[in-house]
């Protein structure tokens, strides 16, 4: 399970964190138990609603027959639509699955030429996951790859189209009069909730990603945040903590770990809090950093900088590679490290990290058992449900984007939508 360390904690800290749990326990019970104000928001709250045994095995169904005939699967979406199936596969597609493309994230047609380019000689199937099919890059994006498929597979083209959309929008119209496979984007989750739910599962199952693993993390999690009472809930716990640092006058969050697996993960996490919680004119900014290689760029920042943000490490447990140094008889004056794995190197740069850092700013990890599926899937619940209290002890609602829409509706005047 996830592990919680705070760094740099002293005892008059430790006390006002004391406080801040005890005044906003009735908020953690209240995310429990689910609540009739956000009962269009939070089909995500219990995993089973929409990764079900019935529902797994629909999607390995489909997953399987898409594997057997394709060498590309193209995933069409935006935000929401993409970032955790790309999370998930950027850091553990296994070798010799379908070559997993993106579209329908931008709008610029030179990125949208290279991808097309990538399609060429394969065979492809396409799915665009679009909860109200209005969104301009995955719609536009949608339209170009049609045509792309009837031009290249003629009538066998609807065979290879899948569409996840809502019940009753104009893509599940768009399916019905054109035989395109539909399937159900949860009306009751929003696009940076989705991850288990068949927005994010078919395409990870696609790559070759154990979703069973992934959704029994997630429920494994959901157990755990549940029930947990509010001075040992770790979700309840990182809410806490970081809207004391919000009073303290911290207002950037850092993400960072040493596995650049990590990469897309970062997106889906950034996304989650940014649009949940930055609105009202509050919210903490989330950005996030690769290390050891941005030590050299944002590290002299973190270290010596204005001092505006907080830390959190993602620290994987479990030794998932090793590579020893061998010894050179080329004086190049890195003898030191002769033997050594750079399974310890990592791991010695990250604690060495954290002891610098810590001294300037607050910083906290939270272990990660080990570098698979069943850990994303409590990485999604974790950081879900925890996003979910912090926006309640700020006072902002977690699941409405008025901000987004308010941008897309410049984007429609600007195009005469
Ligand atoms: O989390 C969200 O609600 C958003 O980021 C959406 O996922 C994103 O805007 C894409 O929306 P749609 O799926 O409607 O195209």
């Amino acid at each position: 399970m996830l592990n919680l360390i705070i760094h740099n904690e002293n005892k008059e800290q430790k006390n006002k964190l004391d406080r801040m749990i005890e005044k906003n326990e009735k908020l953690l019970e209240e995310a429990k138990a689910g609540e009739n104000c956000y009962a269009d928001s939070q089909g995500w709250l219990d995993t089973k609603e929409w990764a079900d045994e019935q529902k797994l095995c629909r999607l390995e169904t489909l997953a399987n027959e898409i594997r057997e005939n394709a060498d590309a699967f193209v995933l069409i979406g935006v935000g929401g639509s993409n970032n955790a199936a790309r999370s998930v596969i950027e850091a553990l597609k296994p070798e010799g699955a379908p070559e997993i493309i993106y579209a329908g994230n931008t709008l610029s047609p030179d990125a949208m030429k290279r991808m097309l380019k990538k399609l060429e000689g394969k065979s492809v199937y396409i799915d665009c996951i679009a909860k109200n099919f209005e969104t301009l890059e995955p719609g536009s994006s949608f339209r170009v790859l049609r045509k792309y498929m009837e031009k290249t597979y003629g009538e066998e083209a609807h065979k290879r189209i899948i569409a996840t959309g809502t019940v009753g929008s104009s893509l599940d119209q768009l399916c019905t009069k054109y035989g395109y496979t539909f399937l159900e984007f949860p009306l009751n989750v929003g696009g940076r909730y989705t991850a288990m739910t068949n927005v994010g599962l078919l395409p990870m199952a696609v790559a070759g990603i154990d979703i069973r693993a992934l959704v029994e993390g997630a429920n494994d999690m959901q157990k755990l945040v549940h029930t947990q009472e509010a001075n040992e809930n770790i979700a309840y716990q990182y809410a806490c903590l970081r809207n004391l640092y919000y009073e303290e006058g911290y207002r950037v969050e850092m993400l960072a770990s040493f596995e650049p697996q990590f990469r897309y993960f970062y997106k889906w996490w950034i996304q989650l809090f940014a649009e949940s919680e930055g609105k009202d004119n509050k919210g903490i900014f989330p950005v996030a950093s690769e290390f050891s290689e941005e030590l050299h760029s944002v590290g002299q920042f973190i270290q010596d900088g204005s001092q505006i943000m907080f830390e959190i490490f993602l620290d994987v447990v479990q030794k998932n590679a090793s590579l020893v140094v061998e010894s050179d008889a080329k004086e190049d004056y890195f003898d030191y490290l002769d033997g050594k794995d750079f399974w310890d190197i990592n791991k010695a740069a990250y604690h060495a990290t954290v002891a610098a850092h810590s001294q300037k700013i607050p910083c906290l990890t939270f272990e990660v058992g080990a570098l698979d599926a069943y850990h994303f899937g409590q990485l999604f619940y974790f950081f879900q449900f925890a996003c979910y209290l912090s926006c309640k002890i700020m006072g902002v609602n977690a699941f409405d984007q008025p901000g987004v829409e308010a941008y897309k509706k410049w984007m429609f005047d600007a195009l005469g939508k």
